[in-house]
């Protein structure tokens, strides 16, 4: 992949930037603006450098039309706050009014094309339509660059094919990301073991699959965990289950039995009368749960169990919390996987944070960034790449001219 050096002097040029600033609101008000804040070193530097830096991004998944609460203008406001300049949020992706704010461009400007999905070219399953709005995209800029890792797993227009119409190289934050992924799965320091949490285990089924080949551990928690307690034998009363995956998670039990990777399941849980953080609620055995209880986070003795497996892990993976930790009463395994990271990482092991909601974890309960060796941007991208899965955003750069 070409790095950003080989564009060459990018003084007065336009370059359109792919970033992932897909980042959590409640209303018009930004809950977590890691991806944002990711995404600022790139865009600096290209500032910094006189490129006329045009940013498109996507929000949330409106369906090929405009919908106001689906609009950049936060990310635009809050971007350039942490730039130390203004963002100019053009009023539509590739029309009129984005054409005339890259026109007014002058050197180091910034401008923020609104959400590219408000364009059903940008995620069309129809390569034809997908390569008309990539033209369209392309007409605004004289190169490319693709530094939204969140979204090299998704083959759309401004991720994909943009980068076959102009010259193209990849961001920093991709650089980096990638850099670390490729750690984790060409011969990783051991014991490597992988913490997965997190709602569903229909999404994980496949980097499961993939871990069982190169994982020493895997550590179980979150709502995905009652499966594999169901799978156990065991009854999980009113929790999340995907009854559909028992039989599924069974085999994965016991292809790890045979290939000697040990699977770490909580032995206590905080079950809840209801999902509220106000709800009644207590610690059970993980074998024990009540008919009319809700699992809601792992136990404190789980989280004991689960720092003590990671203690002398010289690589870990982490994707997903272990509970419900946006309600405080249940954030106490989350923390305590957090901190045993920590531990890791101060004793000069490789940690990974992958996904947004770990990510947005973390900084919620208030650790630093710099206590982890890594926080990716990317949840299904991180994902897909440890599934060893061919990413069409790494694939295309690859390729580019
Ligand atoms: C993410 O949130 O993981 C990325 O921004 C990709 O978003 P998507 O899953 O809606 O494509």
């Amino acid at each position: 992949m070409k790095p950003i050096a080989e564009l060459g002097d990018l003084r007065g040029k336009r370059v359109l930037v792919r970033s992932d600033l897909n980042v959590p609101l409640d209303g018009g008000t930004i809950t977590d603006d890691g991806r944002i804040r990711a995404s600022v070193p790139t865009l600096e530097a290209l500032s910094d450098a006189g490129a006329r830096v045009v940013v498109c991004a996507h929000l949330g998944r409106p369906k090929g039309a405009p919908e106001e609460r689906y609009s950049l203008a936060p990310v635009a406001d809050r971007l350039g706050e942490l730039l130390g300049r203004d963002v100019v949020l053009a009023p539509d992706t590739v029309g009129e009014g984005a054409r005339e704010a890259v026109a007014a461009m002058g050197d180091g400007d910034v401008v923020l094309l609104e959400n590219l999905r408000f364009n059903p070219g940008e995620t069309s399953k129809d390569d034809g339509e997908r390569a008309a709005f990539a033209g369209q995209l392309a007409g605004l800029a004289d190169a490319y660059v693709s530094d939204g890792f969140g979204v090299v797993h998704r083959k759309q227009a401004s991720v994909y094919d943009v980068a076959r119409l102009l010259p193209s190289a990849v961001g920093g934050l991709v650089e980096a990301e990638v850099d670390v992924l490729r750690r984790l799965t060409h011969d990783p320091e051991r014991p490597y073991a992988v913490v997965l949490g997190g709602a569903k285990v229909s999404d994980k089924l496949a980097v499961i699959d993939n871990l069982l080949q190169t994982a020493d551990r895997l550590l179980v928690g979150g709502g995905m965990v009652f499966t594999f307690l169901k799978a156990q034998g065991h009854e999980v009363g009113r929790s999340l289950l995907e009854e559909d995956q028992v039989d599924a998670v069974r085999g994965y039990l016991s292809q790890a039995q045979e290939r000697g990777v040990e699977i770490v399941l909580p032995v206590d849980v905080v079950a809840a009368t209801e999902f509220s953080a106000g709800a009644e609620h207590d610690v059970v055995p993980a074998d024990g749960i009540p008919a009319d209880r809700i699992g809601v986070d792992i136990g404190p003795e789980s989280s004991r169990l689960f720092a003590e497996r990671l203690q002398d892990c010289r690589t870990v993976f982490w994707n997903g919390p272990m509970g419900a930790f946006e309600m405080e009463p249940y954030a106490a395994g989350t923390a305590a996987v957090a901190r045993a990271l920590v531990d890791v990482t101060a004793r000069g092991g490789l940690t990974v944070v992958g996904g947004g909601d770990s990510a947005a974890a973390v900084r919620q309960l208030g650790f630093s960034e710099s206590d982890f060796g890594h926080i990716s941007t990317g949840g299904g991208a991180s994902l897909e790449y440890l599934e060893g899965k061919e990413l069409p955003g790494l694939t295309v750069l690859e390729e580019a001219r």
